[in-house]
């Protein structure tokens, strides 16, 4: 067993049961030392340091990226594992049809097993984080043990780390318990591999009533950061049913008109679907006086006011974004947030220590070491960086950053938008009669799946909310948890739907895309403001062609049109689907569903077989 004089730490902590925990898991995963986090520069780099003398970092050129690091990770362990993410609530009922469960107590058993000496030979670090603003009534706090040193100074990055957060702690203060091992013990004297982790045992597992984590085997993102997806979204999600609040995988995006005026947005799109690219929007050079400003690009966390308006904060410190198709004309602020102090995970690495990645420019540029660490062969077929390749980064560095991105009572929302990946069915954007009506179709968004998801790349799946992977309890529940939600406040935000991806007959995207989204969010933030027009269509409001800001595009009525169109037998399909769906959670579905549907149906029974805004 470690004892006392093992550990290190620069402050002293007054909190009986943290300490208590912290000693049940030494004496569980017997680490050779433990190290109390304190959030520090120093910290951070002597750990970095570490990592390059390990190999798993390589210390990128400090000319071109300053204080910069890649890595690369096991082929085994390069995204999230949604068949090994486990909700282990009391009642199986309780997760859901869409969750994986395990009776709790079975579980500890295996875990149990499992974690017996898990981190021998290694560092356990204590990470005090604080998931928000430190102090802000929206803000909650967790404390990451975890055994490796990648997690550490990723947590640096994408939390809030260190003293601060103890003293806030107190002597009695609330956490979420989140203990995380790579599960590869290091027996005496043997040399550690460039990135740990259990190519065969992954467990990634959520205890809700307990409001505590367990992460078994990956070192990577999603899986390992423990604040983000386990923490922030599925507990966090459970926290919220039970308290009133929501916990939603959205970005928060400001946008500002001419006349100063400000209005919030929060966006629910799924994984590797956009979200970062739309929060970060820099406008058409046309729109003179138009700002978009960034307040997150992952995760919200949504807390009614004293003045009956919803309040928004983005609960992580940085950003954990997709690589490939990142560019200068994709993403400007992307670029410029990962000039500096960035760890890459997964890219390209150029013979002159930078990074590149697919998408990044139009050619790659020669000698390439691939994400497999091996020097990359273009005429392979195979990427140079994997599909689903991120960087780290401060959110501080992001030039659209929000002004008020770090405000205690967050910012203040007015719209929802939803949006999967779909080439067709879904328009570029509609809006929802009403709240109720809204979050039927958020509760039946489908998207076709990423790299970043589990299953077939390609496949349509229904991700109800973009939440599919990172709810922590019934999905029933969850979608009463929102209608109830909406009827507690006086004037809830507006609900839109957008579609980004859809395809023409060719395969080619029909809608440019990126900065000219802005077109699309200048058309919501009006109506929101009661300044746009609108027709009324068989699934909910659309723009007229004249209604969208088309300065500076060439786009005609006829391409709108057809981006716009609503295909009766397409949608009839797609309502099939909302019924599987249903069928799935029949037992806890909001039975206002299933008289929405009918009423969707009816609508799109009586319209023309291609409903089109220009021939209305
Ligand atoms: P997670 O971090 O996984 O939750 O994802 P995210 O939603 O933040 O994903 P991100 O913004 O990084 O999306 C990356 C993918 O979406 C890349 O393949 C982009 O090229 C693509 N993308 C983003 N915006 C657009 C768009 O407006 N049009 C098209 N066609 N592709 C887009
Ligand atoms: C996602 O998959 O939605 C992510 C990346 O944001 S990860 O943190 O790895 O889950
Ligand atoms: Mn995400």
């Amino acid at each position: 067993m470690v004892g006392i004089e093992k550990h290190t730490s620069t402050y002293k902590v007054n909190h009986t049961e943290l300490k208590k925990w912290v000693q049940q898991i030494v004496e569980q995963c017997q680490p050779e030392r433990v190290h109390w986090c304190d959030g520090s520069k120093e910290e951070y780099d002597v750990l970095c340091k570490e990592l390059v003398e390990k190999g798993t970092f390589i210390k990128l050129n400090t000319e071109k990226r300053p204080n910069s690091y890649a890595c690369f990770s096991d082929p085994s362990d390069v995204a999230r594992v949604e068949d090994r993410t486990f909700i282990c609530s009391r009642k199986k009922e309780d997760a859901g049809p869409t969750n994986n469960w395990v009776d709790p107590k079975e579980m500890k058993n295996t875990l149990s097993k499992l974690l017996e000496g898990c981190m021998k030979g290694r560092t356990m670090y204590v990470i005090p984080f604080s998931m928000g603003p430190v102090g802000s009534n929206i803000s909650h706090i967790g404390i990451e043990i975890t055994d490796s040193e990648y997690v550490v100074v990723n947590m640096h990055l994408m939390t809030r780390v260190g003293k601060k957060v103890v003293d806030t702690l107190g002597s009695d203060g609330e956490f979420v318990k989140a203990l995380h091992t790579l599960g590869a013990p290091l027996s005496l004297g043997q040399k550690d591999v460039k990135w740990p982790c259990n190519p065969t045992t992954k467990y990634i597992v959520h205890y809700p009533e307990e409001r505590s984590i367990v992460s078994y085997g990956s070192g990577y993102g999603g899986n390992a950061l423990l604040g983000k997806k386990c923490f922030a979204l599925r507990i966090a999600s459970s926290m919220a049913e039970e308290e009133g609040w929501l916990a939603e995988h959205m970005l928060i995006l400001g946008v500002e008109s001419p006349d100063k005026e400000k209005t919030y947005v929060a966006a629910a799109f799924p994984s590797a679907c956009g979200k970062t690219n739309f929060a970060m929007l820099i406008p058409p050079k046309e729109f003179a006086g138009w700002k978009v400003t960034t307040v997150g690009d992952d995760i919200a966390w949504i807390k009614p006011g004293k003045d009956g308006r919803l309040h928004a904060i983005n609960p992580e410190a940085g950003y954990f974004g997709v690589a490939p198709g990142t560019n200068t004309k994709s993403n400007p602020n992307a670029m410029l947030t990962i000039s500096k102090n960035t760890i890459f995970t997964n890219v390209a690495v150029t013979d002159d220590g930078d990074v590149w990645w697919e998408g990044m420019t139009k050619e790659a540029p020669k000698n390439l070491t691939d994400w497999r660490g091996q020097k990359w062969d273009p005429a392979s077929g195979k990427p140079a960086a994997h599909p689903n390749a991120r960087f780290t980064a401060p959110a501080s560095q992001c030039p659209s950053i929000d002004s008020d991105w770090e405000n205690h009572n967050g910012v203040p929302i007015s719209a929802f938008i939803f949006g999967g990946r779909r080439s067709n069915t879904i328009p570029l954007i509609y809006q929802a009669h009403n709240w109720n009506y809204g979050v039927y179709l958020a509760a039946t968004m489908g998207s076709e799946m990423t790299a970043a998801a589990f299953g077939e790349v390609g496949k349509v799946r229904r991700d109800p909310f973009a939440m599919l992977p990172f709810c922590g309890y019934h999905m029933g529940d969850y979608f009463n948890h929102w209608l109830q939600f909406g009827r507690d406040i006086p004037n809830p935000p507006r609900i839109f739907g957008v579609n980004w991806f859809r395809k023409d007959d060719k395969g080619n995207f029909s809608w440019p895309g990126f900065g000219d989204n802005m077109r699309v969010l200048k058309w919501i933030v009006e109506k929101v403001r009661g300044k746009s027009n609108a027709v009324e269509s068989p699934i909910g409001w659309m723009p007229h062609y004249e209604d969208i800001d088309w300065t500076g595009l060439d786009f005609s009525k006829q391409q709108f049109d057809e981006i716009m169109v609503i295909d009766r037998e397409q949608w009839k399909t797609e309502l099939h689907s909302h019924a599987e769906l249903f069928e799935r959670m029949y037992d806890r579905l909001p039975k206002e569903f299933i008289f929405m549907r009918e009423l969707l149906l009816s609508s799109l029974w009586r319209s023309p077989e291609k409903w089109s805004v220009e021939g209305e």
